[in-house]
């Protein structure tokens, strides 16, 4: 069965709900789903804006023929060449051989990387910045993304109706159950804005600076509605998402907040830290977050370290090193550039502590990171208790 939604008269939504998949990517858990977005405009010309994952295929071109009703399909816009939304490029072309398929150079290198398909010199239309399609009434301009987040992404602009094309760019986790818009779904809930930066820290929080180079030229259009390629089409209330994106890209906190991460192996750190938040609660820090880093999935503490402005380290010395779950969180925070932190450790060692001098090592070798207070160092379950007081005074002094 078709599902498929108007946009505008002649814009739908050809996208496609996916509850099934566990591991966006094969690695970040999918709690509520994600959608695969699509879109097809129908004027003079017809033109379809990406595609969808192979697992969507069979419902997105049942979604297709249903919409094109027997119609030519004229140009395939491929804004983004990862494979959950260009899987069925090959397919599409097969379907319709008289297709030219619209993007960038570096696309069409990668389709040839990508697909054994041979693209004919008649089937390709490369397109680079401020180069206009017109299409009837809708002429649609091209707006280039790279590294927002592969290197090839464009975004499409119709300037007809103003609406922005915006590939990965505004995307969200979760499915739309329906609601397509945004304003049809409690867009301010904690869990969706969890899930949006989840989505924007993980994918493509290493990319601030290009995140921020579009956001500017995106500043000079006047935009009305935003079709990206994950998650809810916006067309009210734009500068939520973008304010949120704005904020993400410029790695500014967006709660004067403390999140804990720690690791424990024995529960003796985990009691410590215990310690510290009952006196930084009764110091008035309010809304501490705390998060086992055996328990808690890397990306869900990656988004956290995106939101708060404020992280203490609770970490146990392993193998003379740090505690694998630990490390793989410090090299994820580095590889997608965590910055602008202030930042408290509290390590644990029964015969040698070493996680101390090595995560402070770590975080300093990151952009803009501020220690808060001194090291506090546990022997086993053995520690010095007006440490631990001057410690919770320090971080909510800073706080403040
Ligand atoms: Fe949703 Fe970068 O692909």
């Amino acid at each position: 069965m078709y599902a498929v939604r108007n946009l505008k008269d002649d814009i739908t939504y050809l996208g496609v709900e996916d509850r099934r998949l566990h591991l966006f990517e094969n690695i970040f858990p999918l709690d509520r789903g994600v959608t695969y977005n699509s879109y097809l405009i129908q004027d003079e010309k017809t033109a379809l804006l990406d595609t969808v994952d192979h697992t969507a295929g069979k419902q997105f071109l049942e979604n297709l023929e249903h919409v094109l009703c027997g119609r030519k399909l004229d140009y395939l816009i491929v804004n983004h060449m990862e494979p959950d939304h260009c899987a069925l490029i090959d397919e599409i072309v097969l379907r319709y051989p008289e297709i030219q398929v619209v993007s960038t150079a570096k696309t069409f290198q990668m389709i040839s990387q990508f697909f054994t398909l041979a693209l004919t010199e008649e089937q390709k239309l490369v397109v680079k910045e401020g180069d206009e399609l017109s299409l009837g009434k809708h002429v649609l301009s091209f707006v280039m993304a790279p590294m927002v987040h592969w290197p090839e992404v464009m975004f499409t602009y119709d300037k007809t109706d103003g609406i922005l094309f915006s590939a990965d760019a505004f995307g969200v986790f979760g499915t739309n159950n329906g609601n397509l818009f945004a304003d049809e779904m409690n867009y301010k809930a904690k869990d969706f804005t969890d899930d949006a930066r989840r989505y924007y820290s993980n994918i493509v929080g290493k990319y601030g600076m290009q995140v921020q180079n579009v956001l500017k030229k995106a500043c000079k259009l006047e935009i009305r509605m935003i079709c990206p390629l994950h998650g809810p089409v916006w067309r009210e209330d734009l500068d939520f998402i973008v304010g949120l994106y704005d904020k993400w890209s410029k790695y500014e906190a967006e709660d004067k907040a403390v999140a804990v991460f720690y690791n424990s192996v024995y529960g003796n750190t985990e009691s410590v830290i215990n310690a510290l938040t009952l006196r930084l609660a009764e110091k008035g820090v309010k809304n501490i977050a705390v998060y086992d880093v055996s328990k808690t999935d890397v990306s869900v503490l990656i988004s956290e370290s995106f939101r708060v402005s404020h992280i203490v380290f609770g970490a146990t010395t392993y193998n003379n090193g740090l505690f694998p779950k630990m490390e793989n969180l410090i090299q994820d925070m580095k590889a997608l550039t965590v910055q602008n932190k202030k930042y408290a450790i509290i390590e644990n060692g029964t015969w040698a502590p070493a996680a101390g001098k090595l995560l402070k090592a770590e975080l300093d070798s990151m952009k803009n990171m501020e220690q808060v207070g001194e090291t506090l160092t546990v022997k086993s379950a053995t520690f010095n208790l007006e440490a631990l007081d001057a410690l919770a005074c320090a971080i909510a002094e800073s706080l403040k």
